[in-house]
């Protein structure tokens, strides 16, 4: 996984789930580093989206790596599902039900990266005892679960004080952030510390200009990526 610059991460939630293959192969073609999947259960969040064969379907389309968002109440009993069906990086909540250092080691064991996520209400401290352990932060700048909600800027200290945190740690964690993000939220995520954007409705809004977007998304971190 490069590590130069700014990652982006498409979110195919706002994609056309009519032609999902297509829409992955524009994603990678128009200079994406991730595919980003929003896996939610109705329970965690009150909506209802992909599972692990809807994964297992975009696979073949794409080199890149399959970064799985699980927002859902019980991530271990399924964690291994979308290993299995093609996941690369898998994320959960630190506010699901199941215990998340179990999560990330079982994750571990099945060869993925693993992820944490913390959504707008909850305390970044929360996050702390897992900074040692998971390759991913993933900080939500929306209540999840529906693709084109304004970005909330009071989160932005929380991503300082995560990047402040894997300073001190020694670690180097990737710290996404993801809900709203477009060209002007998304330099206001890298200036407070991401190193990585997810971005749905922005990129699919108008698919003619996303390889356009990512490059500004990458960009955001100035001449040099940061
Ligand atoms: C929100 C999801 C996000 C969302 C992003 O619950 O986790 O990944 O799809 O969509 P935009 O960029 O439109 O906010
Ligand atoms: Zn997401």
């Amino acid at each position: 996984m490069r590590r130069e610059g700014i990652l982006v991460s498409p979110s195919i939630l706002s994609a056309d789930f009519s032609r999902l293959g297509e829409d992955v192969r524009l994603c990678e073609a128009s200079g994406a580093d991730m595919i980003h999947v929003d896996v939610m259960d109705g329970h965690f969040v009150p909506n209802l989206t992909i599972g692990p064969v809807v994964v297992r379907s975009i696979r073949p389309h794409t080199s890149l790596p399959l970064d799985v968002h699980l927002m859902i109440e019980h991530p271990l009993q399924y964690l291994e599902e979308f290993v299995k069906a093609g996941a690369n990086w898998i994320t959960c909540h630190v506010e699901a039900g199941d215990d998340p250092g179990e999560f990330i080691r079982r994750a571990r064991d099945l060869g993925v990266s693993p992820g944490i996520s913390i959504n707008p209400p909850t305390p970044p401290e929360a996050l702390e005892p897992y900074l040692d352990e998971v390759d991913l932060v993933l900080v939500m700048t929306v209540n999840p679960g529906f693709s084109g909600q304004r970005f909330m800027e009071d989160v932005l200290p929380k991503i300082s004080w995560v990047r402040e945190r894997r300073e001190a740690l020694g670690r180097d964690f990737i710290i996404m952030v993801d809900g709203g993000v477009n060209r002007d939220t998304g330099r206001m995520a890298v200036e407070a510390g991401a190193d990585a954007l997810v971005a749905g409705s922005y990129l699919f809004r108008d698919r003619g200009e996303m390889a356009g977007r990512i490059a500004g998304l990458k960009a955001s971190g100035g001449q040099d990526g940061r």
